[in-house]
């Protein structure tokens, strides 16, 4: 997979995507990640990216020349079918179905916009436009690295076992079930008995009970989307009864 980050601060990317998973992914040539910096197709000697809006108002606005540059030479870098990604919070919702799908491209080209946008001809250039969510952060970069991040993680060999991303929360629908390491005994607070007993059919029962009762409670928005099996329903209940059970001893 190769992804190209259009950004006006390159280095605002390097660390984030040279340490830990993403760099030893890059190290291993798993996936490939190159940022362009948008300057470099601005023309004149200040090489200028943005200017005022029409019509007035506070704020600059990216210019389109150097952005449909930077994304047609994108374009033509390589024989694989670009997929190109406005960044903006105006984009359709980053969740993990849209990952999936776009974990299935082999070229991804992310625009990062600044400023109080893009000018708004750049969208024609564009195959879809993607929002990390619904809250405004300086610029399309951060929400670069979440994007990378999240879509690198479901490439074959990124993760150390391949296993571990469809456990993670949103895979199946659901957040996923909670976690405990050393010690067993922390200030009083103690293991669930079901993780101690070795036997894997009882621990996946309760993780499966758990990742559903923590959606039920936390995203009822997530749970309502999936349909569940008959054992799905039993072990809800259970949850909800062992909670009452709790609420009232306490
Ligand atoms: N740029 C600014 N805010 C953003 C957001 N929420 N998602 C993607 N790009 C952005």
């Amino acid at each position: 997979m190769l992804f190209e980050i259009l950004t006006l601060f390159p280095s605002m990317l390097e660390a984030p995507l040279s340490e830990s998973v993403l760099g030893k992914a890059r190290e291993s040539g798993i996936i490939e990640v190159r940022t362009r910096n948008i300057r470099d197709f601005a023309e004149g000697r200040h090489r200028v990216c943005d200017d005022a809006p029409y019509g007035g108002g506070a704020g600059m606005v990216m210019k389109p020349e150097p952005l449909v540059s930077a994304i047609e030479e994108s374009r033509a870098r390589t024989s694989r079918e670009a997929h190109v990604i406005l960044l903006t919070p105006q984009g359709r919702l980053l969740d993990q179905r849209l990952v999936e799908k776009l974990a299935a491209e082999s070229h991804i080209v992310l625009v990062c916009g600044r400023y109080e946008g893009v000018d708004e001809r750049v969208r024609e250039f564009v195959d879809s436009e993607v929002s990390v969510g619904d809250y405004v952060v300086s610029g399309g970069e951060p929400a670069a690295w979440i994007l990378v991040d999240a879509v690198s993680r479901l490439i074959p060999g990124v993760l150390g076992n391949d296993s571990s991303a469809e456990a993670d929360s949103f895979s199946q629908g659901l957040l996923e079930h909670p976690h405990y390491t050393r010690p067993p005994d922390f200030r009083g607070r103690k293991i669930p008995e079901d993780l101690l007993s070795g036997d894997h059919a009882r621990i996946a029962k309760w993780r499966r009970k758990q990742a559903l009762i923590r959606t039920k409670q936390r995203r009822r928005d997530l749970l309502d989307r999936l349909e569940l099996t008959d054992e799905d329903q039993r072990l809800l209940e259970e949850a909800e009864e062992e909670l009452a059970r709790n609420e009232e001893a306490s």
